[in-house]
This record gives C-alpha cells, sequence and structure tokens, in this order.
C-alpha cells in the first residue's frame, strides 16, 4: 500500500472503531490514537520526506482531507453520545417528585411576639411609631416627671452617652415624641423597639424589647384604660384568662398600676398538686404589664392643655414571651441556639 492509500485507509478503520466507542473516555482514546502528536494521522505524515516533490503536493491534500473527515466523524459520534446520555438522564429525571425546599431561617420569638403584640393592639385602633435608641435626657426622663436626682431614676440603671443623651432605657419616650409630634389630641399609639440598661444577669440582659402604648383625648378615664387592656390580655393569652389591676408606682402615671395575669403554671391556684408553684412564687398571679393614666405634668411637659386624658402602658417583649412560652431563663434568648430557634419555625 502506498502512503496515499494508507492514509484513506485511516478512515473506515476510525469509524468503525468509533462506532464501538459508547463512552466519552472511549472516544478520546481514539482521538489520541488516531489524531494525537503521536497518533496514526501523524505517523503517516512525517513519512512525508519518502515521496519525490511531485508526489508531495497530493499526499499533503489528502491528509488534510482525512483529518477534517476523521474530525468530523468525531464530533457526530460525541453528539450522539452527548443526546443519548441527556436522553438517560431525563428518563431517570421524575418531574412528578416535590421539590427540595431551600433551608430557611424563622423569626426570632422575641420578634414573632412583638409582631403578634403589635397586630393586637392596631387591631385595637392603635398606631404603630418607633424613634431613637439613643435619646435625649429631656424625653427619657424630664419630660416623664422623671427630674434629675429623683430617686425614681435608681429604679432604672442608665447607660450614659453624655450628660444629657442616654441609651433610652425604656420605650416610655416615645409617649413624649408622638405628643410633641401630634401637637394634640387625639392620638392612639403604640411604639415597639429595643431599650438598654446597665444590668446584667440571669433575669436581665442589657438589651431587651419593649412596646410603649399611649391614648390620649379629651375625658379618657380608667375604665378605658382598663378594658382596652383586659381585651389586649386576653387576645394574647386567651379569652377565660382571668386579670388582675393592682396599685403601684410611676413616675408617669397617676394613678398607676400593675396588669397581673393568672399563673400560666398553677392556674392561679399557687401550687401544683401538693408542690409549691414555682413560676408564681405561689402568688397565682403573674405581672405582665405597668400602666397609668398619664400625670398631668407630662402633659404639661409636652404642651398639651389642662383637658387633655389618657393612659399609658408599657411591657417587656421578652417577658411576654416566656410566659406565653413557659420559658424560664432568659438568656437562651441571646444565645443563638438553633434548636431553640427552630421550634418558632
Ligand atoms: N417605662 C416603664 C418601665 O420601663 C414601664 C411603664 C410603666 C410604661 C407604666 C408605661 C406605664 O407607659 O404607664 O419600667
Amino acid at each position: 500500500m502506498n502512503l496515499i492509500d494508507q492514509l484513506n485507509a485511516l478512515v473506515p478503520a476510525f469509524e468503525e472503531s468509533l462506532a464501538k466507542a459508547h463512552t466519552l473516555p472511549q472516544v478520546e482514546e481514539l482521538q489520541t490514537a488516531y489524531l494525537g502528536r503521536k497518533g496514526q494521522l501523524a505517523g503517516l505524515m512525517s513519512r512525508l520526506p519518502e515521496l519525490t516533490p511531485q508526489e508531495r503536493p497530493l499526499f499533503g491534500k489528502s491528509a488534510n482531507a482525512v483529518k477534517e473527515r476523521l474530525q468530523a466523524s468525531m464530533n457526530a459520534r460525541l453528539a450522539t453520545l452527548n443526546a443519548a446520555q441527556e436522553e438517560a438522564e431525563l428518563a431517570r429525571f421524575d418531574a412528578t417528585l416535590p421539590g427540595r425546599a431551600p433551608w430557611q431561617g424563622t423569626l426570632h420569638p422575641t420578634t414573632l411576639v412583638m409582631e403578634e403584640i403589635c397586630s393586637v393592639l392596631t387591631g385595637l385602633g392603635f398606631d404603630v411609631i418607633s424613634g431613637p435608641e439613643v435619646e435625649t435626657d429631656f424625653h427619657c426622663f424630664e419630660a416623664l416627671n422623671l427630674p434629675k436626682d429623683h430617686p425614681a431614676r435608681d429604679m432604672q440603671d442608665t447607660l450614659y452617652v453624655t450628660d444629657s443623651i442616654v441609651m433610652r432605657t425604656h420605650t416610655s419616650p416615645m409617649q413624649v415624641r408622638a405628643m410633641l409630634e401630634r401637637k394634640k389630641p387625639p392620638l392612639a399609639v403604640i411604639a415597639p423597639g429595643k431599650v438598654y440598661r446597665r444590668d446584667s444577669d440571669i433575669t436581665h440582659t442589657p438589651m431587651f424589647h419593649q412596646i410603649e402604648g399611649l391614648l390620649v383625648d379629651k375625658n379618657v378615664s380608667l375604665t378605658h384604660l382598663r378594658g382596652i387592656l383586659t381585651a389586649f390580655v386576653r387576645q394574647l393569652f386567651g379569652k377565660d384568662m382571668q386579670v388582675r389591676f393592682r396599685p403601684s408606682f410611676f413616675p408617669f402615671t397617676e394613678p398607676s398600676i400593675e396588669v397581673d395575669i393568672s399563673c400560666i403554671l398553677c392556674g392561679g391556684k399557687g401550687h401544683v398538686g401538693s408542690t409549691p408553684c414555682r413560676v408564681c412564687k405561689t402568688t397565682g398571679w403573674l405581672e405582665v404589664l405597668g400602666c397609668g393614666m398619664v400625670d398631668p405634668a407630662v402633659f404639661r411637659a409636652v404642651g398639651f392643655d389642662e383637658e387633655c386624658t389618657g393612659f399609658a402602658f408599657g411591657l417587656g417583649v421578652e417577658r411576654i414571651t416566656m410566659l406565653k412560652y413557659g420559658i424560664t431563663d432568659l438568656r437562651i434568648f441571646f444565645e443563638n441556639d438553633l434548636r431553640f430557634l427552630s421550634q418558632f419555625a
């Protein structure tokens, strides 16, 4: 066989082998064997010097034609194999299977309860407002009838930024902001948010959440306070929940009241079976919020007239969340433990 015949013979040999190649590696192997740098085609081409100068152009032309044929055959084989593989994959794919949901985080229990409380209160007609966590002494204390050096300031361990700027210790400054902004009644607002205190132990964290409420109008009485807050507490804890109003003291309300619900563990009996109840310490009651009729001194501080009446209330969101879900350790809210957090998904 002369060289050109040998060249041409490569085509059927290659195609025959290709037809038997059923995988990508097998095709690649053939490619190396025929078209590679040390492959059969290259081997024949290296024998060019054996030919006479007249024979060489024809040989070169044939070599190029063979090379193109081999490449075309190989590409066609690859296309067939790829299509077959795709088809096999599709045959295995069951489009009726349910999808795999991506892992999703959940809202923090404090956020969930905060949203729930806000939704109950907006349902009762309150608007949601928000304001700064870094507050002036005026909004946080002074206007709320808590003058400097007043002993009641000791109830709240304050983080000072400067002499007259503080991290707000409660959401009550939002009462002041709401009234200064609205200029006159009526208004009914709630202000959820973070508050800060210089306090850190098993039952206190330096940051926690409160929701403040304020309703101001003409002729608002203690009856309105009782009605609204009873409705609120029962929507949150259940319609049969016992509610108790007990006298207390806050500088910005007069009279001041604390609201209790019957103990979620012992149901108000003070003991579980024959053991004393550890949740309510046998009193049968749990404090849920502070409230009262707005002190006239607060109205004066924001320029509201003598005829204004209103009530205010404030509650701790972590505390409510603990009561609602029977959580006994405050620290778990801040530990980022997924075993705890994912229970609220
Ligand atoms: N600001 C109070 C605190 O942080 C809670 C509070 C009590 C708010 C009575 C009120 C209220 O609006 O009327 O302890």
